[in-house]
């Protein structure tokens, strides 16, 4: 169900439920994810890719890679992670990181990051289907660079407030929302759509 909305001829605007943009602005949507986590492949796979084409209509998309990992400065004068699911996956995050970077759309990243989750070691394949030019990401995954990127995403992910306890963890117009987090693991387009600019044409079904 929508929220409902009352706003007063300035900036403000009293809302029912969870915040919402106003009509003239795109909505924001924050996905923290770990490249190896089963809750996470589902989510890219079987909801945020397949319902993208509709959301990126009224959508801006973040992509961060991070989860419950853990970073402490390396020799190298980089960072060294400890993953959830273990080394491969902080390799993985470096991989997504990368190639979210080196893209010069989000749908592309989004169609890059989602194949990686079936073919977690087929970055080159996965760049090459989404168009991509593989060289930068490669250049990028293999050198310090992808690791302060991780980095970054960490130290959002570490600052998140409330704290994240889930991976996925999925936040619209900057706001964490108990209801949106769950429904959004089965019902992206439903859970969007609420949070939508008021009119979103694709919405309005
Ligand atoms: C990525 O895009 C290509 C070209 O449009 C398409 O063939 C492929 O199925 C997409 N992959 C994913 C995971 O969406
Ligand atoms: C998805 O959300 C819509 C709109 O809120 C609702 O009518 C529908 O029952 C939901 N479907 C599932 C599977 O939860």
């Amino acid at each position: 169900m929508r929220s409902l909305i009352l706003c007063g001829f300035a900036l403000i605007c009293v809302v029912g439920g969870a915040p919402q943009t106003r009509a003239d602005e795109r909505m924001t949507l924050d996905v923290y994810y770990e490249s190896l986590c089963p809750d996470s492949r589902n989510f890219l796979v079987n909801q945020l890719n397949p319902n993208w084409p509709t959301l990126s209509t009224f959508t801006d998309l973040r992509l961060i890679l991070f989860g419950k990992a853990t970073f402490l400065p390396n020799a190298e004068g980089g960072w060294s992670f400890e993953c959830q699911h273990g080394p491969d996956e902080c390799t993985g995050n470096i991989l997504h990181a990368c190639g979210i970077k080196y893209s010069p759309t989000i749908t592309q990243a989004l169609n890059f990051t989602t194949c990686l989750m079936d073919l977690p070691k087929n970055g080159e394949l996965c760049a090459e289907l989404a168009g991509l030019d593989y060289a930068p990401i490669d250049t990028c995954q293999m050198s310090i660079e992808g690791q302060d990127l991780v980095h970054d995403h960490g130290v959002e992910t570490l600052n998140l407030e409330p704290t994240l306890y889930f991976v996925p963890w999925i936040i619209y117009n900057q706001v964490w929302d108990f209801t949106n987090q769950w429904e959004s693991l089965t019902n992206l387009t439903a859970v969007a759509c609420n949070n939508a600019p008021a009119n979103t044409p694709v919405c309005s079904v």
